[in-house]
């Protein structure tokens, strides 16, 4: 139903063979409903201070696809986040960003993100526009030095001037601009009206088969997924917007990993340390490999992991604990995971 994946395609294509995107015009993008972007999402909101239009729109993609914002033309927002993978990136459990430095975590999906209350596995971060530039200025992703230098590059360019002015008037090549594109872009890409909604939604009886209504019942039962995976709502993402400690980092950490603190890092709270962003869960069979290091592999193994009570850590969460699921109880489950991908961004 929403509808850049042409777009996108033509995009890479054209990046790899080196030559500028010219073949992109207003038309090929369906605009995605603001009040009701999809079944079984809640309303995309846009914050006051930001804006969301077509051109804006149109303007932000060709910004997500441009190698030439990072320091040596090497690297795009969308080397990363690739949109047939899930805007994630399949084969690394962490982002490998310029001169092939590997990041400390794994690449998220974007597919969604309009609706995030808080960014990164960390939080760090409260809204698309502040988070924008972050990556741009990483050193370990697009490093480059200042804001100045991507913004000459943006502004030699004909192209960009025009479709700045278009967007933003006259003289509007700015770093604000910039950040408001790149979330405009960001937040068309919502992805909902998955077999799960249109079966709990629509009361579409065989939109899940056996299986994985099982699983539902198990997720939202015995298996204890829904207490952080909220589903109870109109409009629902799978997460509660907080920061748990699942015991991934502590596993990884002794698996031999460096240690990563997640939350605390950025609340210095003892009860935050190894605690995570509680991820949204759809499409998340698009986006192995799976948490803050990508340290589990497939939907499989994460199951698993939540079925053994997850770690020793001895911050673990007091939610986490052993479930008793049998093999089959576990498949019922993982494919229930699959029942929530939903309608991509891609234009048939
Ligand atoms: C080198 C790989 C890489 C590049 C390039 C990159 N990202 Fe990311 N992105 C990541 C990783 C890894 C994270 C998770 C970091 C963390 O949680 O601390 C992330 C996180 C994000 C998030 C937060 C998502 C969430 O749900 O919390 C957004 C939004 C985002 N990136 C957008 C962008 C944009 C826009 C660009 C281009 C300007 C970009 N990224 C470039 C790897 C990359
Ligand atoms: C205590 C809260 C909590 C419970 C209970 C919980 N989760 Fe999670 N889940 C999280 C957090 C937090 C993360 C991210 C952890 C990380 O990145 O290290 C996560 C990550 C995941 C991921 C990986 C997503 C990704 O994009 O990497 C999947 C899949 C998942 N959970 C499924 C489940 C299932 C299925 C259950 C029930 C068996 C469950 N969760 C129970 C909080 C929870």
């Amino acid at each position: 139903m929403f509808y850049y994946w042409a777009g996108h395609l033509r995009a890479i294509s054209f990046s790899v063979t080196g030559i500028i995107l010219l073949n992109f015009s207003v038309a090929d993008i369906v605009f995605p409903d603001i009040e009701d972007p999809g079944l079984g999402l809640p309303p995309i909101l846009v914050p006051e201070h930001s804006k969301l239009s077509k051109s804006i729109v149109k303007l932000g993609e060709k910004l997500f696809f441009d190698k030439s914002l990072s320091r040596d033309g090497s690297i795009s927002c969308a080397t990363c986040h690739v949109p047939d993978q899930g805007f994630t990136q399949n084969d690394k459990p962490k982002s490998i960003g310029i001169d092939d430095k590997i990041g400390r975590r794994n690449t998220p999906t974007l597919l969604n993100v309009a609706f995030a209350e808080s960014l990164f596995s960390d939080g760090r971060s409260s809204s698309l526009e502040e988070q924008a530039w972050q990556p741009i200025l990483a050193e370990d992703e697009m490093g480059n030095l200042s804001v100045s230098e991507v913004l000459d590059r943006i502004s030699a360019d004909n192209k960009y001037q025009n479709m700045f002015k278009g967007s933003f008037g006259e003289k509007s090549i700015n770093k604000n601009n910039v950040a408001v594109a790149l979330s405009a872009y960001q937040r068309s890409l919502v992805s909902g009206g998955s077999a799960y909604d249109r079966w709990y939604y629509e009361s579409e009886a065989d939109a899940m088969g056996p299986s994985a209504q099982r699983g539902y019942q198990l997720f939202a039962g015995q298996a204890q997924c829904w207490q952080c995976h909220q589903i109870a709502g109109p409009g629902v993402l799978f997460n509660d917007n907080l920061f748990h400690n699942t015991g991934v980092s502590f596993r990884s950490h002794k698996l031999g990993l460096s240690e990563d603190l997640g939350r605390y890092e950025i609340t210095k709270l003892e009860y935050d340390k190894r605690s995570f962003k509680t991820p949204t869960l759809r499409n998340v069979a698009l986006t192995a490999p799976y948490m803050h290091d990508g340290s589990l592999s497939t939907l499989e193994e994460v199951v698993k992991f939540y079925n053994n009570g997850g770690s020793d850590d001895p911050l673990l969460s007091p939610i986490m604990g052993s479930l008793n699921l049998s093999e089959n109880d576990i498949k019922d489950i993982v494919k229930f995971l699959h029942a929530l991908n939903g309608d991509s961004p891609v234009k048939d």
